[in-house]
């Protein structure tokens, strides 16, 4: 038995959790610094790479790195070199997510399908450029920015404007020293996640995320207000385009650049006509995606992280799905990605059962009594026959469970029902 500790604080983590325990392998659980509704929290943060090291050591831990921060700040090559057990990428191949420039560039030189883009570092340069296109931009800044560094534009203006914002008035801090011009595809977007052990890919679950804040998909880009798997948009033959033009030959393409991809690879993907070009890597499971995926997992996503760290996938067979669909719904703090209201207390989340988890988000346990303390707070998750009743399931609990600003999207779902 083995103890695993699973580094973040949000649904995804809570959800890998609520998995790693289903093992028959695994002892115990520790999330760090976890929330309110994972057990054994220790008090190190995502970010204290040497106090997690020396817990790790300390408690016969194999770690499981949820999101992209700690990976970009290199905790697998320093666990590595301490002898310790953990999955996820490299600082270097988690250059895929941490730099877009990087992974832009690393696209184009190995022919993987992404929009067209230039760099700039100088504003009046990129405003210049923008005023000789004839299509619509989206401006990227290079770093981590908490998913927010992107701006889709409309018009040369607004691109205009959106240089202004990365570029000069440094919104983004240093992430955006550099930005990315590139065209804007409009297709359907949809999630694609792999596991690889850094020679093969196996691909999760399909998935679909709603990234704006309202109903049809209006308002802000946030973290995710809800996911559903599988979804219809990528059927079997896109399916496999993705897999080989992009997945596949990302994973081969890191190998020959000499660096090995061990983790999560999750290719955000626009659909136009029928062929698939890339967003943006991330090098982790998407969240709120891992919510339903986890859900609809048949196997023993223990034994397939190890492997995956241990560069050994093709000795496993390939894994298995429950038929169902899952649903997650982000019941969030009115007023998210924004500011928003914290420390209220949650009340109705006694209604689990093995088709219906309550994933934990920005929550918080104090002395007993469960209190909102993020943007995004559960993630409620059903599975059903189909996904009409993962649907209806998955609103039937997020509608008992009360705070006195909870917000949630009414149409998790709906873009794969219209689209069947
Ligand atoms: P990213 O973080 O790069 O995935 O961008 C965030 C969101 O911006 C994506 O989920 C898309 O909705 C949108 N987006 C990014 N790049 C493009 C593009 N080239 N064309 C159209 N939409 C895009
Ligand atoms: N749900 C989008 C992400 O995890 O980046």
């Amino acid at each position: 038995m083995v103890n695993v500790l699973v580094v973040g604080s949000g649904g995804r983590e809570h959800a890998l959790c609520w998995k790693l325990s289903k093992s028959s392998k695994t002892d115990k659980i520790f999330a760090a610094p976890g929330n309110g509704g994972t057990k054994n929290n220790i008090s190190s943060g995502a970010d204290d790479l040497t106090d997690l090291a020396k817990f790790a050591e300390e408690n016969d831990c194999f770690t499981v790195v949820g999101p992209e921060g700690p990976l970009a700040d290199g905790i697998v090559d320093k666990f590595r070199l301490l002898n310790l057990g953990i999955f996820g990428p490299s600082q270097k191949a988690a250059q895929l997510e941490s730099s877009k420039i990087w992974a832009k560039e690393f696209m184009k030189r190995n022919n993987i399908p992404t929009a067209r883009f230039e760099i700039f570092e100088d504003a009046q340069k990129a405003q210049d450029y923008v005023k000789s296109l004839d299509y619509n931009v989206v401006v990227k800044a290079d770093g981590l920015a908490a998913g927010k560094g992107v701006i889709v534009c409309n018009s040369v203006d607004e691109a205009i404007s959106a240089i202004d914002t990365i570029l000069v008035k440094k919104t983004f801090g240093e992430a955006g020293n550099k930005i990315i011009i590139e065209e804007r595809i409009d297709g359907i977007e949809a999630s694609y996640i792999a596991l690889s052990d850094g020679n093969i890919a196996i691909p999760m679950a399909t998935s679909q995320d709603h990234k704006r804040v309202f109903d049809g998909d209006k308002g802000p880009n946030t973290g995710g207000m809800g996911a559903y798997s599988p979804t219809p948009i990528v059927g079997e033959t896109l399916t496999k385009k993705i897999q080989e033009l992009v997945i596949n030959k990302t994973v081969q393409s890191m190998k020959n650049e000499g660096i090995e991809f061990r983790g999560f690879l999750y290719a955000g993907i626009m659909i136009k006509d029928g062929e698939p070009y890339v967003l943006e890597y991330n090098v982790r499971m998407g969240d709120p995606e891992c919510q339903p995926i986890t859900m609809r997992m048949d196997f023993d996503l223990y034994d397939y992280l190890l492997a995956a760290s241990e560069g050994r996938l093709s000795e496993l067979p390939p894994p298995s799905w429950k038929k169902q669909s899952a649903v997650c719904i982000v019941l969030a703090s009115e007023g998210y990605p924004e500011s928003y209201p914290k420390n209220e207390e949650i009340t109705g989340l006694d209604l689990t059962s093995e088709n219906v988890q309550i994933f934990h988000a920005g929550t918080k346990n104090q002395d007993g009594k469960i209190l909102t303390n993020g943007g995004r707070v559960l993630g409620v998750t059903a599975l059903g026959d189909d996904l009409e009743s993962a649907i209806a399931n998955a609103y039937d609990a997020a509608d008992k469970i009360s705070w006195p600003h909870k917000y949630y999207r009414k149409d998790i779902g709906k873009k794969g029902l219209a689209y069947l």
